[in-house]
C-alpha cells in the first residue's frame, strides 16, 4: 500500500458505466485501474473449470487464494487479462460468468481471500477502484468515493448496446432479468452489501450521457484529491 497515492472509489449496481467511466478516468489522470469485479468473475471461472460447486465455500476460497491471474495493461489503460497463462477476456465478459461471480461473491471467505490482491493495486500516482464495496471495505479512506446508479430499464439497455458493439446478440428482456437477479443477490447478502459508503457521492446517471458523468467524476476527482485544475 502507498498511502500517499490517492484513490477514487466508484461502486454501484450491474450496468450502470462504472467501468467506461474508471477505465476513462485512469487514462486521463494516469492513474491505475482496479477492475476488482474481473477478480471474482475470474475466481468463478477458475472454480468452475475445476468442477467446484459455486456453495463449496472452502474450494472456492483455497481457488482464489491461489487465483494465477494477470492483468497486462496495453497502450490506452486496456488490459488483457490471463488466468493460467491463457487470455480469458471474452470468457469473462459473459453474463454467465457475471451471474457465477455474484455467487462465489456472496462467501465471506472467497471476500476475504481476495481483499490484499485488491489493496496490492494501490500504488503511485494513483488508483481509480471499480467495484461493489471500494469505498465501504477495500478503501475506506479514499479520498473520493463515487456511486453510481440509473433506473434498471436504462443499466439493461447499456449493457445491451455494449454487448452488441462487442458482436455480441443478447435480448434485452433476458439481460434485464439477469441484472435483476445479480442485483439482488449483490444488496441482499450479508458480506459487503452492495450500499453507497459514508461520504459517498451518489450520482443518478439516469439522464446522463457517459460525457457528462466523465465530466462530473473528473470535476470532482479535482477538487476533491486537490489535483490541478488542467488534468
Ligand atoms: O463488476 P462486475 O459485473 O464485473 O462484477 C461481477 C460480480 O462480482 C458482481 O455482480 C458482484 O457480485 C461481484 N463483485 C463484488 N464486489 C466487487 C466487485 C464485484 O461482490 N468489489
Amino acid at each position: 500500500m502507498n498511502i500517499l497515492a490517492p484513490v477514487i472509489t466508484v461502486d454501484g449496481p450491474s450496468g450502470v458505466g462504472k467501468g467506461t467511466l474508471c477505465r476513462w478516468l485512469a487514462n486521463r489522470l494516469g492513474f491505475h485501474w482496479l477492475d476488482s469485479g474481473a477478480l471474482y468473475r475470474l475466481t468463478a471461472l477458475a472454480a468452475l473449470r475445476r468442477n467446484l460447486a459455486l456453495e463449496n465455500e472452502a474450494g472456492v476460497t483455497a481457488v482464489a487464494a491461489g487465483l494465477a491471474a494477470e492483468f497486462v495493461t496495453e497502450t490506452g489503460g486496456a488490459a488483457r487479462i490471463l488466468l493460467d497463462g491463457a487470455e480469458v477476456g471474452p470468457e469473462l465478459r459473459t453474463e454467465t460468468c457475471g451471474a457465477a461471480a455474484s455467487r462465489v461473491a456472496a462467501l465471506p471467505m472467497v471476500r476475504a481471500a481476495l481483499l490484499q490482491r485488491q489493496r496490492d493495486f494501490w500504488r503511485l500516482p494513483g488508483l481509480v477502484a471499480d467495484g461493489r464495496d471500494m469505498g465501504t471495505v477495500v478503501f475506506p479512506d479514499a479520498g473520493l468515493k463515487l456511486f453510481l446508479t440509473a433506473s434498471a430499464e436504462e443499466r439493461a439497455r447499456r449493457r445491451h448496446k455494449q454487448l452488441s458493439e462487442q458482436g455480441v446478440n443478447a435480448s434485452l428482456k433476458d439481460l434485464a432479468d439477469e441484472i435483476a437477479e445479480r442485483d439482488a443477490r449483490d444488496r441482499q447478502r450479508a458480506a459487503a452489501p452492495l450500499r453507497p459508503a459514508v461520504g459517498a457521492e451518489v450520482l443518478d446517471t439516469t439522464h446522463w450521457s457517459i460525457v457528462e458523468v466523465c465530466e462530473r467524476a473528473l470535476a470532482l476527482a479535482i477538487a476533491r484529491l486537490g489535483l490541478p485544475g488542467n488534468c
